[in-house]
């Protein structure tokens, strides 16, 4: 490869390397940002901020979205929307990434770690449910966790992989105890619970739009609520919460969250192509799914009839009862075969950083962590490059005491 074909646009990289997913640049992207720099709008200003936050709004179906430098810095600020305070606590899954329960320690606040449930991974409504009813008290005004004496302050469902949270059960029970909602919709835009769009639900919705997420911005996140007064504050705390258009007068401490128009514009050129992004996200499951169908030891994901998944990570459980070799096994093998897959995340309440919590077990979640394996699914995998996959993985599953297909 010349230094000119380097510098062209969108060439990718001399590699033959499957990689788990990657960033689909061929829209509007070069052409809006582009723009910033020539008219000098590249910071945290400019007609694509504001752009970018009315067709996220429109698309969730929100009043009111803004944009922020990612989305952590998008739940940190939910979770101040939501008046949690330091030694609250507040519901999440724990089988997520970790920066929800990261944005909850920010605040001073501790996570109560709820399991998932095994069929669609999310976390379990009825442990949060459980847990609320059970593990709580109530005095009319304020649940307490019994065990901590601690105020219960919030629940944050996050929507793990592109497919919704069973959400019916978790705001019937946040509406009982006068809970706010903040859905971690990070890895769902474009999908729905019920006909509506994830973000939706909540007061308060929370997007990424980091390198690996449906759409990108390099970096990048979005609130997005229905509260008039909620994004006002939004506004205010993700610009250093500054209390007069021209003094320096600061009668809060903010914050610098402000998404850029340049990255803003880039979102608004990956927000356009979110359907077809979409639509190939769910054709690659399709052909994962009718390829290896009939692999034994492989669990393939599911899809609940009340959901519309963006399968934005194509996630599979390898049962090691019955497949020859485990999760770690298949991802090192696949790893030597240049094709990159990535295990889940090691469940919240697992890990060292948040070990200082009370809450309740979560064996589902350790079984899934041992099992997942999410496969190569950007959205321009081609069909060559998944025909390799599969036929890698059947080879790898394919052992002479086990049959390949199920009997
Ligand atoms: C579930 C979940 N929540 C929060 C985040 C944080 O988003 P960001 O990386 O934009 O801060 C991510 C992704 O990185 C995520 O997957």
């Amino acid at each position: 490869m010349n230094s000119t074909e380097k510098l062209a646009h969108g060439v990718p990289p001399p590699t033959d390397i499957i990689p788990l997913i990657v960033p689909e640049i061929r829209g509007n992207e070069w052409k809006y940002v582009k723009e910033c720099l020539d008219t000098n709008w590249v910071s945290s200003v400019g007609s694509y901020v504001d752009r970018f936050e009315r067709v996220t709004a429109d698309l969730v179906g929100a009043k009111y979205a803004i944009a922020t430098v990612n989305g952590t810095a998008a739940l940190h600020i939910a979770l101040l929307l939501a008046g949690v305070e330091a030694d609250d606590e507040v519901l999440v899954s724990t089988l997520t990434f970790i920066a929800p329960a990261n944005a909850i320690r920010y605040v001073g606040a501790w996570p109560v770690f709820i399991d998932a449930e095994p069929r669609y991974l999310q976390i379990d409504p009825a442990g949060v449910v459980d847990f609320l009813e059970n593990d709580c008290r109530w005095d009319g005004q304020i649940l307490r966790n019994r065990r901590t004496g601690r105020r219960v302050k919030a629940i944050l469902p996050v929507h793990i992989l592109g497919h919704p949270v069973d959400l019916d059960p978790i705001l019937a029970v946040a509406a009982k105890y006068s809970l706010p909602v903040i859905e971690d919709a990070t890895e769902g835009l474009g999908a729905r619970y019920r006909e509506k769009s994830l973000g939706s639900f909540g007061d308060a919705g929370c997007f990424s739009f980091n390198g690996n997420k449906i759409i990108t911005t390099g970096g990048g996140g979005m609130l997005v609520t229905n509260n008039a007064d909620w994004a006002a504050r939004a506004r205010y705390l993700t610009t250093q919460a500054k209390d007069d258009p021209i003094e320096y007068v600061h009668n809060a401490v903010g914050y610098n969250y402000r998404l850029t128009n340049m990255l803003a514009a880039m979102g608004c050129a990956q927000m356009e192509q979110l359907d077809t992004f979409i639509e190939a996200k769910r054709q690659i499951a399709k052909r994962y799914q009718e390829s290896m169908a009939s692999l034994a030891g492989i669990h393939l994901p599911e899809e609940a009839d009340w959901a519309f998944s963006s399968l934005w990570m194509y996630t599979v459980l390898i049962d090691e009862s019955v497949s020859p070799l485990d999760s770690r096994k298949l991802i090192q093998e696949l790893a030597g075969q240049n094709i990159q897959t990535r295990p889940l995340w090691q469940p919240i309440h697992r890990s060292r950083a948040h070990s200082n919590t009370a809450s309740p077990p979560s064996p589902n979640a350790d079984t899934l962590y041992r099992q997942a394996v999410s496969l190569p699914c950007s959205v321009g995998l081609t069909t060559h490059a998944q025909d390799r996959v599969v036929e890698v993985i059947a080879g790898l599953m394919k052992n002479k005491n086990q049959p390949l297909t199920r009997q």
